[in-house]
């Protein structure tokens, strides 16, 4: 498709699998492979940026993922701690806009205090937003949210039938920022492991066998030209 007539979708989100099975198949160990994974996030955020998507989400850790041994949460942790702190000169650079998803209360104190100066720090910035969902799970999102707009009701502030579909956005984590038009999963798995389930309503999926460390801006144009050759209704009719 020629270059100007390819819709670039707003918003991607992406379920980065398939880490441990690329470290696996290399003899190396898992923690390897979210090794290379970080580094395979960084080069398409500034892809996805380069094409003009305008917003990209991924799912970093679930709320699900400390089930997983010690040492690779500890790995995994190690990595999100080392990418707030490297990341700073970067998004300053690149005018990248950070925004961490999920319940960061569960976070390490340290982490906790680099996300939120990375997260203040490039606030005003104009380019891409970038989400990075850690301790993340729709549904824990979803009673979070619940709850706040219950405390708001229990106090007064907002009548029952007031609520809306947009008081629930705005009560959650991507509060302000536009549903995903696209949702990419690596590594041959169809299925949303509890990811952004509310955003994604109406978002169109892709699904790749790549594994994650070996995704490439050449996949991330095949997801969208994939994406341009979807007829997207919402639920209504063709016209
Ligand atoms: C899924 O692969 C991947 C994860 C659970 C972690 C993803 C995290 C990263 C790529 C690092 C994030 C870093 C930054 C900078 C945002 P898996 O381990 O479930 O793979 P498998 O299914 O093959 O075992």
């Amino acid at each position: 498709m020629a270059d100007t007539q390819r819709k670039i979708p707003a918003h991607v989100a992406i379920i980065m699998d398939g880490n441990g099975r690329w470290a696996k198949k290399r003899g190396l160990p898992r923690t390897m492979g979210h090794a290379q994974g970080a580094k395979v996030v960084e080069q398409i955020l500034e892809d996805a940026d380069h094409m003009g998507i305008r917003y990209l989400t991924v799912y970093a850790f679930s709320t699900e993922n400390w089930t997983r041994p010690g040492t690779e949460v500890k790995a995994l942790m190690n990595l999100l701690r080392t990418y707030m702190k490297t990341s700073l000169a970067k998004c300053a650079k690149n005018n990248v806009r950070i925004r961490v998803i999920g319940d960061k209360s569960r976070l390490d104190p340290d982490l906790q205090d680099s996300i939120r100066t990375l997260e203040e720090a490039t606030k005003n910035n104009t380019g891409i937003g970038f989400q990075i969902a850690i301790n993340y799970g729709s549904r824990d999102e979803i009673t979070r949210a619940v709850r706040k707009i219950a405390q708001k009701t229990a106090a007064g502030e907002l009548r029952p039938e007031d609520i809306t579909e947009e008081t629930i956005s705005d009560a959650l984590d991507t509060a302000g920022i536009p549903d995903p038009d696209l949702l990419i999963r690596t590594c041959g798995e169809e299925r949303l492991s509890n990811f952004l389930m509310w955003q994604l309503s109406y978002s169109e999926m892709y699904f790749t066998d790549t594994a994650w460390p070996d995704f490439t801006k050449e996949e991330l144009e095949k997801a969208v030209d994939a994406y341009n050759h979807r007829e997207r209704r919402f639920g209504g009719l063709t016209q």
